[in-house]
């Protein structure tokens, strides 16, 4: 079996095409795993892992979990919000305490872009990029691209259109360095204040028409707006975005095709995406999250194969 040309899974943008392919025929035999009545495997049984959640997080960090503990590594938890980081410790010192309980590999969301490429300089164990501020979640576009291949058999010359918050998406830059890393069309729509101006380095197509993105896609992933990381009013409100950026079911019903609907979570049912879209046939968002478990274990296994002991 072959080898990462990583030590650490920091962002799509460190990858090559061959860590993907081995990424998604690795998670393969896992998702075949998880289906089994026995889910689970004795791989990592030597391996401890910390999970550090420095920023809020449901799916992502249920996903990592379960992966780890489907692959039998030891697992311990910790939420910024009931640590000793509001006692104004910093991320060196945070992590540098948990790793001298032995800790073989850190998976880590944290709120500054970059955090951990930092980490991973200062810390000897392996770092895992569970979405660093609006910069990246190399996971979550691993287990799109998964999701895609999975339903249209590849990704390589597929046309995909991501829809929505592109400026504050780490989910957005990771897709597209993921997508375009696997040959597929890329374009994103969203109003022009959520698109930003280096968009076309990426070498990514821009639509602001959303009909006319949906009529050239096959693949329309929905993301949501990111509040959270927004100081100023970038549209006039939430339902006038609605009118212009939601897909519902008679634009669906509408094209001549039928796309596939994509989105990372959580949903904002009514805003981005009606109901009735996100719990459609064309819609893959439940595949998204099965997956999600199967790449996650496949990317623990693959950095723990690398860790020297
Ligand atoms: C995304 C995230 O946190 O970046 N969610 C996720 O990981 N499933 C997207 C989002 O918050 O909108």
């Amino acid at each position: 079996m072959g080898e990462l040309s990583v030590n650490h899974l920091l962002g799509i943008k460190y990858l090559n095409k061959d860590d993907i392919n081995l990424i998604f025929e690795t998670a393969d035999h896992f998702k075949e795993v998880i289906n089994r009545p026995i889910k689970k495997v004795p791989s990592l049984r030597d391996i401890t892992i910390a999970n550090l959640f420095f920023e809020n997080s449901t799916r992502t960090r249920l996903s990592f979990e379960l992966a780890e503990k489907r692959l039998s590594a030891d697992v311990i938890n910790f939420s910024a919000s009931s640590s000793s980081v509001k006692k104004g410790e910093t991320l060196i010192d945070t992590v540098n305490n948990i790793l001298s309980m032995k800790v073989d590999m850190v998976v880590m969301r944290h709120p500054n872009p970059g955090a951990g490429v930092f980490l991973s300089k200062h810390v000897g164990a392996s770092i895992v990029n569970a979405g660093d501020g609006a910069h990246e979640h190399p996971t979550q576009a691993l287990l799109d691209s998964y999701s895609i291949r999975e339903r249209l058999g590849s990704v390589g010359g597929k046309k995909v259109v991501i829809v929505g918050d592109i400026l504050h998406s780490r989910v957005a830059l990771s897709n597209i360095f993921a997508l375009k890393l696997q040959g597929a069309e890329v374009k994103v729509c969203g109003p022009k204040t959520l698109i930003p101006k280096y968009i076309h380095k990426l070498g990514v197509g821009v639509e602001t028409n959303l009909q006319r993105a949906l009529e050239w896609c096959d693949v329309a992933n929905m993301l949501r707006v990111q509040n959270e990381r927004m100081e100023i009013s970038y549209f006039p409100s939430t339902r006038e975005y609605t009118q212009q950026f939601g897909v519902n079911k008679k634009i669906l019903d509408n094209l001549d095709k039928d796309i596939v609907i994509m989105h990372p979570g959580p949903i904002n049912r009514g805003v981005e995406i009606t109901s009735d879209v996100a719990d459609s046939n064309q819609a893959i968002i439940l595949d998204q999250v099965q997956n999600g478990v199967a790449v996650r274990m496949a990317v623990i296994y693959l950095l723990a194969s690398k860790i020297k002991r």
